[in-house]
């Protein structure tokens, strides 16, 4: 099986379902758009838009896993959609709130490791708390490294890294002339996650919404026409078809 880069990929297990060449990405991420459409095309509150999403997250984890995929992101929500009504942003901490109590246990039992990130210090207290709880009680898991991005921002994270960057420069315990790729890399917040290979958005939506604009420099890019409590394993596979088919090159050309 030729596999993504990576040593998170060199621990695949053969995929079940991937089509054709068996190129499986390690590291899948996730846009999980258009709930409010979805709802507003039944005539519904956006709350059950939200609650659909919920159930895609489940289908998807699963399908993750049941195809060798070691590595997914999901993008839950974005630091600019704090900026909704406020009546939308407590549905959406409030069904966090439920996902965590009532979700984490299950994952747990899957082999499912627990990340987030994002500025999880805008949750209410209760909230981080369990998200703390969530990812130290899944620590051991290997199964799939499953990371939840949270009122998470790219270049948020990035200004943040390069503001500690400047503040140990300014102490004296880095040396500016020293500072490469990885070592910027390892201030980010995805520090031991490996890059996305494959970054797809459901919604028919074709931007990235600030979402791990440093980590995604050489992802695949794929806009699904799904809406995202519509999206289930056949989306999911059909993408890691699609994956396969790419020539990833990294800007070098065969000599
Ligand atoms: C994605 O669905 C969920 C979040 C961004 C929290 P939206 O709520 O953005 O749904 P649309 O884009 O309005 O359809
Ligand atoms: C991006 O979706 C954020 C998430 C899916 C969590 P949005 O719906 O917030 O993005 P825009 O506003 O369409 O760019
Ligand atoms: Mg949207």
């Amino acid at each position: 099986m030729v596999v993504a880069r990576g040593a998170a990929a060199r621990q695949a297990p053969e995929p079940a379902a991937t089509g054709d060449a068996g190129r499986v990405p390690a590291h899948v991420a996730i846009i999980m758009d258009g709930n409010g459409r979805w709802a507003a095309a039944r005539d519904l509150p956006r709350v059950a838009g939200h609650r659909a999403g919920a159930q895609a997250v489940r289908r998807t984890i699963e399908a993750a896993i049941r195809n060798g995929v070691t590595w997914l992101t999901l993008y839950a929500f974005s630091s600019e959609n704090w900026r909704r009504p406020v009546s939308e942003v407590l549905d959406l901490t409030g069904l966090l709130r439920h996902y965590l109590r009532n979700e984490v246990a299950e994952l747990a039992r899957q082999g499912v490791r627990l990340r987030f990130i994002g500025d999880l210090s805008r949750f209410d207290p209760d909230v981080q708390a369990d998200l703390r709880a969530a990812a130290r009680d899944t620590a051991a898991n290997t199964r799939l490294n499953l990371t939840i991005a949270l009122s998470y921002g790219a270049r948020a994270e990035i200004v943040e890294a390069a503001r500690r960057i400047a503040a140990a420069a300014r102490s004296g315990t880095l040396d500016p002339a020293g500072l490469d790729e990885a070592a910027f890399g390892a201030m980010l917040t995805t520090d031991g996650i490996p890059d996305p290979d494959l970054v797809l958005r459901t919604s028919g939506e074709q931007r990235l919404s600030n979402f791990l604009l440093w980590q995604a420099a050489y992802a695949e890019l794929l806009f699904l026409d799904v809406l995202w409590p519509d999206f289930a394993e056949q989306h999911f596979v059909a993408a890691l078809e699609q994956f396969a088919r790419r020539e990833r090159r990294f800007g070098a050309r065969p000599g």
